[in-house]
Formats: C-alpha cells, sequence, structure tokens
C-alpha cells in the first residue's frame, strides 16, 4: 500500500523542498478529480475503525489525525488528502489579498533530523480566489471536517491586524467546520507579538463576538507557537478562556535550534519535524495542566510515528495534525498512525481513544 514513497522519495529530495510539494499536490489534485480514482485512493489508503472515532467540538471525526496548515495553503487537494486518510484537514493560512511570500529558496529539508526549515511567509491565492473553491468542495460533501486557517497579510501594520483576521472570518465561516487564528507563524514580521500582551485579548474579543453574530456555533481555534514563556502561555490561555476561545493548536514551528545535525540547520525561519516534538509536547502539558477540560487541544509538532502520536495524546492533546512527518513518511504516515493506535488499543483492552488515553 504505501511500499512506494522510499522509491519515490529519493526522486523528490533531489528537487527543491517546494518544488518537491507542488507537484505532490499537483498528482493528487489530478487524482481527485476522477471519482473513481479517489475511491481507489480511499481504499488504498484510508484506516477505518470505529474506535478510532471521536466527537470534538460537537464535530465528528472518522480518526485523530489530520493535515496541519501549510500544507494545502490554497485549498486545492482537500477531497484527495481526505482520501489519503486524514481525518480532517486544516487548509491556509488564508490572508485577505494574495501574496507571494519570502524570495525563495525558503524551505530547506535537514534530512538528518527529518525536520524542515521554513520562511515562506504565508504565500497564498487570498481570499476571493480561495473562496469559489471552498464553496464547491462544500457543496459536494467532504469526507472529513474542514478547518480553515486565517491569518494577517504582510503588509497590514500590526494595530489593523484584527480588520484583517475580521474580514476573513465573515467572509470564510459558511465553509469552515472551525476556525483556526494563526497567531504564530515566525515568518511574517511582528505576528507573534499578537500572543501576548495588550494586543491579544481584545483580538480574541472581536472575533469572538463577530463569531456570535454570525456563526455562534463555529468552533474558534488559536494556532500558537512553541516559544512562548510559561507566563506567556497562561497569560493567552486565560485571555482564551475569558473570550470562550473553543482550543488552542498547540504548536506551531519553532524559532529554536535544538541540537541538529543537518548542514541546513542555520537557515532562518520556522523550524518543524522531530526536533519539535518535546517543545510542542511540553506546550500540550502545559495547557491541559492550566486549562483541565475546558479548552480543547490539537496537538502538533513532530509526529512522524504511532508512538509520537500516543505521547501527544496521553499529553493531552485531543486530536493531532501532520505536515513533517508526510514529507518524510509519505501519505502511508496517516494510515500507519492510526493502525498503531488501535493495535495499542486492542493491547490495552480499551474501546476508544479516551479509554486508552486515560490507561
Ligand atoms: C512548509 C511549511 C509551511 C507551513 N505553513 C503554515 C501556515 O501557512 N500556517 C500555519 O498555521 N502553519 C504552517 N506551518 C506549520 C505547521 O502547520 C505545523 O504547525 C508545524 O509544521 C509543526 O508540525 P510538523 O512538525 O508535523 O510539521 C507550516 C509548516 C511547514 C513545514
Amino acid at each position: 500500500m504505501t511500499s512506494f514513497y522510499p522509491a519515490l522519495r529519493p526522486l523528490l529530495f533531489q528537487l527543491d523542498a517546494e518544488t518537491a510539494h507542488a507537484i505532490a499536490l499537483q498528482a493528487l489534485r489530478a487524482v481527485q478529480h476522477t471519482p473513481v480514482l479517489l475511491r481507489i485512493l480511499t481504499r488504498m489508503f484510508a484506516f477505518e475503525d470505529a474506535r478510532l472515532h471521536t466527537e470534538v467540538c460537537g464535530l465528528r471525526f472518522r480518526n485523530p489525525v489530520g493535515i496541519a496548515a501549510g500544507y494545502d495553503k490554497n485549498a486545492v487537494c482537500v477531497p484527495g488528502l481526505a482520501a489519503l486518510g486524514a481525518g480532517h484537514v486544516e487548509v491556509g493560512t488564508l490572508t485577505p489579498l494574495a501574496q507571494r511570500g519570502n524570495a525563495r529558496p525558503r524551505v530547506f529539508r535537514l534530512a538528518q533530523d527529518a525536520a524542515l526549515i521554513n520562511r515562506l511567509g504565508f504565500p497564498n491565492a487570498g481570499m476571493a480566489a480561495v473562496l469559489p473553491r471552498l464553496a464547491a468542495q462544500r457543496a459536494r460533501g467532504l469526507r472529513a471536517p474542514l478547518g480553515i486557517n486565517i491569518g494577517k497579510g504582510r503588509d497590514t501594520p500590526l494595530e489593523l491586524a484584527l480588520e484583517d483576521y475580521s474580514t476573513l472570518l465573515q467572509q470564510v465561516h459558511p465553509f469552515a467546520d472551525y476556525i483556526a487564528i494563526n497567531i504564530s507563524s515566525p515568518n511574517t514580521p511582528g505576528l507573534r507579538t499578537l500572543q501576548s500582551g495588550a494586543a491579544l485579548a481584545p483580538l480574541l474579543g472581536a472575533l469572538q463576538l463577530l463569531r456570535q453574530q454570525h456563526c455562534p456555533r463555529l468552533p474558534l481555534f488559536v494556532k500558537i507557537a512553541p516559544d512562548l514563556s510559561p507566563t506567556q502561555l497562561d497569560e493567552l490561555l486565560d485571555a482564551a478562556l475569558t473570550n470562550k476561545i473553543d482550543g488552542v493548536i498547540a504548536t506551531n514551528t519553532t524559532t529554536a535550534r535544538p541540537h541538529l545535525r543537518s548542514p541546513a540547520a542555520g537557515a532562518e525561519g520556522g523550524l518543524s519535524g522531530v526536533p519539535l516534538q518535546p517543545a510542542s509536547n511540553a506546550v500540550i502539558r502545559h495547557i491541559r495542566q492550566h486549562s483541565g477540560s475546558k479548552l480543547t487541544i490539537i496537538g502538533v509538532g513532530g509526529i512522524d510515528c504511532a508512538t509520537a502520536a500516543l505521547e501527544k495524546l496521553r499529553a493531552g492533546a485531543n486530536l493531532l495534525q501532520v505536515y513533517t512527518g508526510l514529507v518524510y513518511q509519505g501519505p502511508g504516515l496517516l494510515h500507519a498512525i492510526n493502525r498503531g493506535l488501535v493495535q495499542t488499543l486492542a493491547q490495552c483492552g480499551a474501546r476508544s481513544l479516551a479509554e486508552l488515553v486515560a490507561v
């Protein structure tokens, strides 16, 4: 089923990381337009077991493992990714206007570390171009819940960030199963300052009010960095709780450089993949300890196997996401994680993920 990727990977790895990613998306996009191919893809890749079914924030997930933001920035492959077995797909980051992002090269493989460094800077086609695609996908029906990740445009001054987030929320909410408020990318200057201080509570408060007016049932998540101090994190969690945010996506990439062996380790940007695991898990643990069951947690950062997935669930995550693991392990990773989780469920005699986490 998944055996083609070890043969394909060396070829893809000869290409610039961003080019290889674009080719993978193009291939998936071509396949997803033919319903019979989409069904074949599902049969080949998707792993189905009722014990993995999870309900979070009123949404039903076939399994806990979704696709992290940034993988399908312009929502071109949502049906294809769902057919590969993703339990949910988060598209974006979308900004109000189209933008090119930083100069290339801007994604670097750290193969010895199973990691990436990226400084993309939210290249995306912009809200107006992506909305019709989202509408069409909704009309056709989706196999998995769809999250839409929104962010401030690069040229929007920080003081006007709320306008960008408000515009995006009002435009995209009819097509989303949840919204991810991204205030943690390290590649949009100043964005991370929205995570603390005077800007945070008004931003979350205003978006919560808009949600109440336009889409009261739509879950709102905040995506955070792994680089916050414990005090900043507590401040953020308090603001999230006060403003009725449903959950936290932990975490985005890190600007820290834990011990790395790859030549590209010094590249500027956000680090993702296996070296991010400890920091991301620590943030998840902190959120759960601080907030009990009041916040849903989507755990992301370095998941490359079922063991890593289980560790995040045991740290307190309700759902999971992957990005860098897909680059190194291929699309069979989703199947492998879910199969591994079911094997552990069987070994522990647990009937659900919630029971497994409690064991
Ligand atoms: C190339 C690349 C692009 C990304 N783009 C975004 C993005 O646009 N928005 C966002 O919220 N996160 C983005 N991320 C962060 C991922 O969603 C995820 O939080 C992070 O990579 C950690 O997960 P991983 O170790 O499984 O990759 C990006 C990550 C990578 C590697």
